[in-house]
């Protein structure tokens, strides 16, 4: 896609915007932001290889989205400012496919592979065929129509001949590209094929998030991915990390004024293998580097088994291999059946689906009193382990999935992912199965369940209830909490029934003369566990927010929460309003916090603690606040000599200044480079601005 050549011209472009934009006029600069954030966004959406930080990055794009602001008669549909769309989908269209988008044929084993092979030899009257071998990317598959280099339409596959209109959704895609050079082949409107795919880190973190916010997981990416290209919102969408491989191009057509000379490439298409080197040369992330191109299927049997065997490597999930007769006259010639082309077949892995059993259903009350319903299995193995319970969330997932005590089910297990019942088999049913009851009362404490309006768990409210009191605790001492080593899930429901644990400050309080006399505990564990438990005294302050069961607050909201105060007792000061300031804290999460710090109970709890000797204070922001810049605001302004703004606005950060984005009298320091231009003008009219310069900002910084 990029020549070194180019590749380095674009770097010096970048380190020069970075810089300033301010000697620019705005036509120059938009054109110059645009081409360096196409390339760094094609250098880490596509090539996973980034040139800038993300910091940069995001500095790059502000100041295009600046600049269009200031002019917006120069803005571009194309423009990377353009991807996030600003209203919402009002429904999808309808539309057709310009060619309908076929299945692919199964195969399972290698003799299968063979037959097929056979098949193509004959209709071919070759000897041996060559075939190019890539992924089967487990997603959802889209269609994609380009005209004049411009991303026109993009439709989800639907039933093979019309699909639904997600143009506005798929342009929150950062890996594929608003516009793409298909002109210097001599093609004017072209259609590709290809997989949107959520990776499984993508997913895990996703899955995450639901579940904090008391949603049930899904089971694997392909869902959360195909139900991802379906939202209302664009900007969800743009939140979901979606990634986009595209493998086969459908339909093309030439230019019309299509002679030599209207062409500036001359890659001809002529292979499949050559597609996709077209899709890669024009910024798409085509299999380009997983792709094989081999001789036989021999070669292609031996390939397909060394891929299943690395499956679990890749960042993303694959659920097999396809197979394509490389030459586009050969897969003309072998032609296609309705339902797939005869010159592909799938080599689809073995299966982490099976099913089995649903013999009972446990609930259990977990730390928020939320009572989650256990589904009890016969055990069956899939995915290299053996399964027997899974979570079913909550009653209405038990409904949509229409399970019953003693029916088949079917289950998966996508990689890392905890297994899920992907659905009931009730054609199998003989009448003896029995309906899934609900308790009212807490199966642990027996008081009455609540379940608000907007949630679909139920909850005992009860925060004594022993079985949530055993959780909070083993939540406690968890490895991303306050990281316990030694101590552990049994240990703590050992210690509990033995009543020589009642509750969290407890843990600092364990006798361990008494725990010695216990079977299984030498001296040596012992001195081991206490070891642990004083070491912990010593966590940064936002493992013990995280530690101490906040709903909805998880490892990341604790980090804000963490970074926004001095000592913890500062969350009991927040008011709601203020807690929904902070990044990523929304309404509930701010209800939650301050809820915690407004129950008696809780307070208790945190001033034993602190008297048990926990750290309370932000020990980061103590050495931040102590930096000589603390609460000073920062601007820089002009291009400067020494060091890239975006350096410098860190030196100032890591000593406890902060950025701001004008000129007002909340600023203390401008810092100016050359060529200063309106901001410098501005701050000279407010006398409490300091202005100085970058050598003087580096005196401030060193002192
Ligand atoms: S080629 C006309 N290549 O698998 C040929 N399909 O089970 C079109 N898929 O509907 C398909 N990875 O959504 C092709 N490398 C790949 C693929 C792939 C995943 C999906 C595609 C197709 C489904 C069939």
């Amino acid at each position: 896609m990029y020549t070194e050549a180019q590749t380095l011209e674009i770097k010096k472009l970048t380190e020069q915007l970075l810089r300033s934009t301010e000697s620019m006029n705005a036509a120059a600069a938009i054109e110059s932001l645009r081409k360096v954030l196409r390339f760094h966004e094609y250098r880490y959406y596509v090539m996973s290889d980034p040139l800038v930080s993300d910091h940069e990055y995001d500095q790059l794009y502000k100041s295009l989205e600046r600049f269009e602001q200031e002019n917006p008669q120069l803005i571009t549909k194309d423009s990377p400012t353009q991807r996030v769309g600003s209203s919402l989908n009002d429904g999808f269209e309808t539309v057709q496919h310009l060619v309908p988008m076929l299945s692919l044929e199964n195969s399972y084993n290698a003799d299968d592979l063979i037959d097929w092979d056979r098949k193509a030899k004959e209709i071919t009257g070759l000897e041996t065929v060559e075939y190019c071998i890539e992924p089967k990317f487990d997603g959802a598959s889209i269609s994609l129509i380009y005209e004049n280099d411009a991303l026109v339409r993009a439709a989800t596959r639907g039933d093979g001949v019309e699909g639904e209109d997600i143009t506005n959704n798929i342009k929150q895609i950062r890996s594929i590209p608003l516009s793409a050079p298909f002109s210097e082949y001599g093609i004017q409107q072209i259609e590709i094929r290809g997989e949107v795919i959520m990776s499984k880190k993508s997913f895990a973190k996703y899955n995450d998030w639901l579940t904090e916010q008391g949603s049930s997981a899904l089971a694997n990416p392909r869902n959360a991915a195909s139900g991802s290209l379906r939202m209302k919102d664009p900007k969800e969408v743009a939140r979901r990390g979606l990634e986009a491989f595209l493998y086969h191009v459908s339909y093309y057509v030439n230019r019309e004024s299509q002679d030599a000379s209207s062409r500036t490439r001359d890659l001809r298409l002529t292979t499949h293998d050559s597609s996709l080197q077209m899709l890669w040369e024009c910024g798409f992330r085509s299999p380009q580097k997983e792709k094989l191109v081999v001789k036989g299927i021999e070669e292609v049997i031996k390939h397909v088994h060394d891929f299943e065997e690395m499956r679990d490597t890749l960042p993303y999930e694959i659920d097999g291999m396809v197979v394509k007769v490389n030459d586009f006259a050969l897969q003309d010639k072998m032609g296609m059946t309705t339902h797939h082309p005869r010159w592909a077949i799938a080599f689809k892995f073995k299966a982490r689906q099976a099913t089995t059993k649903l013999r009972a259903v446990e609930f259990q009350v977990g730390r928020t009193g939320a009572v989650t319903p256990v589904a009890k299995l016969d055990p069956v193995f899939i995915g290299g382990v053996t399964v027997s319970s899974i979570s079913v969330h909550n009653e209405e997932y038990i409904k949509e999935k229409d399970l019953k005590i003693g029916d088949s089910v079917l289950i998966e297990r996508a990689g890392d992912v905890i297994p899920q019942i992907v659905k009931s088999l009730p054609e199998l049913r003989d009448g003896t199965e029995t309906d899934i009851l609900f308790p009212t009362h807490c199966p642990v404490c027996n008081s009455k369940l609540f379940k608000e309006e907007t949630e679909a768990v139920w909850r005992c409210i009860n925060i004594e209830c022993e079985a949530q009191v055993v959780e909070r605790i083993i939540h406690f001492v968890s490895k991303d909490a306050m990281d316990i080593k030694s101590f552990g899930e049994a240990n703590v429901r050992k210690f509990y029934e033995l009543k020589l644990l009642k509750d969290i400050p407890g843990v600092y309080r364990l006798q361990f003369d008494s725990i010695g006399i216990l079977e299984g505990f030498g001296k040596k564990s012992i001195d081991n566990l206490q070891a642990a438990i004083e070491a912990s005294k010593q966590q940064p302050l936002h493992r013990l927010i995280y530690a101490l069961g906040i709903r909805f607050v998880g490892e990341t909201t604790a980090k804000t929460l963490a970074n926004a105060i001095e000592n913890l007792f500062d969350l009991q000061e927040k008011t709601e309003e203020a807690l929904q300031q902070l990044e990523d804290v929304g309404v509930k999460v701010a209800q939650s916090v301050f809820q915690f710090f407004h129950n008696q109970q809780n307070i208790d709890m945190l001033n034993e603690l602190k008297e048990l000797g926990l750290q309370f204070k932000n020990e980061k922001r103590e050495t931040i606040a102590a930096g000589g810049l603390a609460g000073q605001t920062f601007l820089f302004t002009g291009t400067l000599a020494k060091l890239k703004r975006s350096e410098a606005e860190t030196m100032a950060e890591e000593q406890g200044g902060k950025i701001v984005s004008g000129v007002s009298a909340k600023l203390n320091y401008l810092v100016v480079g050359d060529d200063a231009g309106s901001k410098l003008e501005k701050a000279k009219k407010i006398n409490t601005i300091k202005i100085i310069t970058e050598d003087e900002f580096l005196q401030l910084v060193k002192q």
